[in-house]
C-alpha cells in the first residue's frame, strides 16, 4: 500500500497560498488584539471537517520513531472505542455518521482562561505536528501510528491552570442517539481519562486531529483524542468535549470498571503484569501470524523523556 506522508503533498494540493498567507495575517492580528480571535475565517481550511481530507501545514517531530507505521487499514480498523461497540471492527462500522460538528470543547477548573470553545477556536492557537509513536495496547498488541496533532502542554499552557490545578481530567462525548455502546453499562459513562499535570505537560502527549496527514477518522476518536505514548492505549481518550483542571486525582473509567486490572497511571511496564497476563511481550498488529511477539519496553521506549515523572514512585504499587 503506497502512502504519501504531509511532507510529500505539496501545500497547494491543500490549501491556497493566499488562503495560508490569509491565516498568518489573521494570526497576527489576533496577537497583537492581545489574542483575543474574533473570526474563524481562514482557519477552517486548515482544520477540514469531511473523513479523509488533508491537514494542511504540518511540521514534523523530533519525536517520532524511525520504525515503519503500520497501514493506514490496520490503524482505521482495528479499533477500541466501546461507545460503538466491543469487537475491533465495530468502531470501523458503527462510527460511521458520527458527527464530530459543530464541536465544543469546554475547559473548566483551576485555571484562568476556561470556557466553551468550538472546536476550530479551540485549535486555533496551536500547530500542527506530525509525531509517529509507537502505541502500546494493555492488551499486549501494538501498532506505530504517523499522529498529526498538537501538544497538550501548549494547550494546558495556554489556558494558565493555577497551582491549585494537580491533575488534568478528560471526558467523552455522551451519546446515546449517535454511540449504540453507552445504551449498554459495559462503562460508566461518559469515557473518563486524566494524567496528572506533570504529565500533561510533558513533551510527548498530544491531541490528536490527523493521521497519515488526513482528518482523523471517526472510530480513532474524532475529531480530538488523547495520545500519551508512554502508557497503554486505554489512557488516550477518543472524542473529547470536556476538559477540567483539578486539585484530586480524577475518576477514569478502567479504574472505576475493574481497579486491581486497570490503574490510574497505566505506564508500558514490562515488569508488571496484568492480573490476568503477562505484559513481557506484545503482538504488533500487521506483522502476520507467524511473526514472533516482540519485547515490551519501560514506559513503552519512551523512558529518556519520562522516566524522571516518575523517580519516588513504586510501580509495582502504582501500576
Ligand atoms: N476512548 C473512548 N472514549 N472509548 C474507548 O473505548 N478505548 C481506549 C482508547 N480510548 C476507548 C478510548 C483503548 S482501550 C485503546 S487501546 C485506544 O483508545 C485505541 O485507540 P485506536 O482505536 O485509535 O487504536
Amino acid at each position: 500500500m503506497l502512502i504519501r506522508k504531509p511532507a510529500d503533498i505539496r501545500p497547494s494540493e491543500i490549501t491556497s497560498e493566499s488562503n495560508y498567507l490569509n491565516r498568518r495575517d489573521f494570526m497576527r492580528a489576533g496577537a497583537i488584539a492581545g489574542g483575543t480571535l474574533l473570526t474563524p475565517i481562514s482557519m477552517s481550511a486548515m482544520i477540514p471537517v469531511s473523513q479523509g481530507a488533508a491537514l494542511g501545514n504540518v511540521g514534523n517531530s523530533a519525536f517520532s520513531t524511525g520504525e515503519a507505521p503500520n497501514s493506514f487499514e490496520d490503524i482505521s480498523t482495528y479499533n477500541n472505542f466501546y461507545e460503538f461497540g466491543l469487537d475491533k471492527d465495530d468502531p470501523a462500522a458503527n462510527a460511521k455518521n458520527f458527527k464530530t460538528r459543530p464541536w465544543t470543547i469546554e475547559v473548566e477548573g483551576h485555571a484562568n482562561k476556561t470556557g466553551v470553545y468550538d472546536l476550530d477556536d479551540f485549535l486555533r492557537p496551536f500547530d500542527l505536528e506530525e509525531r509517529i509513536y509507537r502505541m502500546r495496547c494493555v492488551e499486549a498488541w501494538s501498532m506505530v501510528i504517523p499522529w498529526v496533532g498538537i501538544s497538550l502542554a501548549e494547550v494546558i499552557k495556554y489556558f494558565e491552570p493555577t497551582s491549585k490545578a494537580k491533575y488534568v481530567a478528560f471526558e467523552t462525548l455522551n451519546d446515546p442517539q449517535q454511540m449504540p455502546g453507552v445504551r449498554r453499562r459495559v462503562l460508566d459513562w461518559p469515557y473518563r481519562e486524566g494524567l496528572t499535570i506533570a504529565e500533561a505537560t510533558n513533551p510527548l502527549p498530544i491531541l490528536a486531529v490527523g493521521i497519515y496527514g488526513k482528518v482523523i477518522p471517526n472510530q480513532n476518536g474524532a475529531p480530538i483524542r488523547l495520545v500519551v505514548p508512554w502508557k497503554y492505549g486505554f489512557k488516550g481518550i477518543k472524542s473529547i468535549v470536556k476538559i477540567r483542571f483539578t486539585s484530586t486525582r480524577p475518576k477514569t473509567s478502567w479504574n472505576m470498571s475493574a481497579p486491581r486490572e486497570y490503574g490510574f497511571y497505566a505506564n508500558v511496564n514490562p515488569e508488571v503484569n496484568h492480573p490476568r497476563w503477562s505484559q513481557a511481550r506484545e503482538r504488533r498488529i500487521g506483522a502476520g501470524i507467524f511473526a514472533r511477539k516482540q519485547k515490551t519496553l519501560m514506559f513503552n521506549g519512551y523512558g529518556e523523556q519520562v522516566a524522571h515523572l516518575y523517580e519516588n514512585l513504586n510501580l509495582r504499587r502504582n501500576f
